[in-house]
């Protein structure tokens, strides 16, 4: 079990799915948390009831992410962990909406899932260059599979996490090559029981059960599961893994199509 004592995290998108599950697991692995989210009352109740400190947030404001981290400093004294986690859907095809909606659905999903995983990346790099006794510090980003095998039905959500897998080599070659202790590594989970994934359900039914057989173990993952591959990449378990990626699919792209 990755030891976690000590640490400090700032775990985005809180308040459900994978989110409070990495909450849970980095206070069980003994770290200080705080948990951010959109959804206050959700993101409060999981923060309070395991014992982590929560602040309402947008990740996609740009500008708030400095005084968000911040926040975990004043409270805590330092910054070794950062998940950017908080992700969205757009459920739109290239050729599905009018221009008006499909460049409004663009936008907001790629300043959700990439710009606010950048500006994240930012602002935690900053704050862990000043941490007590050195610069030190994992970041750990949120893709997915579909960052690999794109989804059709959603061009926004595909390209942007296409796109954070990129991101987190040049923030682990940026901070390698400026002689910075912080790592940065990307969890690709698949397809994962959270409420994203019964959104979708509700949307197109039969997906749940359609996307369990692309895995040969013929499930999805509980968000426990990707809960403990984001903490192993945060601890210190691991000093010599930075711009690597994790997958947490279930084998679902480990296997031949046909079978
Ligand atoms: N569930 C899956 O099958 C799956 C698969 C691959 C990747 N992922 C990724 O895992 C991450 C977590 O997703 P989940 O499945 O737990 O989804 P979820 O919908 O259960 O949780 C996402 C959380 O992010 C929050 N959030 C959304 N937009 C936000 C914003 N702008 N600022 C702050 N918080 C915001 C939501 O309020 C919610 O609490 C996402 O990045 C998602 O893309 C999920």
């Amino acid at each position: 079990m990755p030891n976690l004592a000590g640490k400090v995290a700032l775990v985005t998108g809180c308040a459900s799915g994978i989110g409070a599950a990495t909450v849970r697991r980095f206070i069980a692995d003994g770290a200080k948390v705080l948990g951010t989210d959109l959804d206050e009352a959700r993101g409060s109740a999981l923060c309070a009831e395991v014992g982590a400190m929560f602040t309402v947030q947008d990740v996609s404001d740009r500008a708030a992410w400095p005084a968000i981290v911040a926040k975990a400093v004043a409270a805590f004294g330092r910054l070794d962990i950062l998940v950017n986690n908080a992700g969205m859907v757009s459920g739109a095809g290239i050729g599905d909406l009018d221009d008006e909606a499909m460049f409004a659905a663009w936008d907001q999903v790629l300043a959700v899932n990439l710009t606010g995983t950048m500006a994240g990346c930012r602002a935690a790099i900053a704050a862990m260059r000043e941490n007590p006794g050195g610069p030190k510090g994992a970041i750990v980003n949120i893709a997915s599979t579909t960052a690999i095998a794109p989804l059709p039905t959603d061009v926004g959500y595909s390209a942007s996490k296409g796109a954070v897998r990129v991101l987190s080599k040049s923030v682990a070659t940026w901070c390698a090559k400026a002689g910075l202790d912080i790592r940065c590594n990307t969890v690709i989970p698949g397809a994962t029981q959270t409420g994203m994934i019964a959104d979708a359900e509700r949307r197109i039914p039969g997906l749940i059960a359609a996307v369990a057989k692309t895995s040969p173990l013929n499930r999805l993952a509980d968000p426990s599961e990707t809960a403990a591959a984001i903490a192993f990449l945060a601890s210190d378990e691991c000093p010599f893994m930075t711009g690597a990626e994790m997958l947490v699919d279930g084998g679902a792209l480990s296997i031949h199509p046909g079978f």
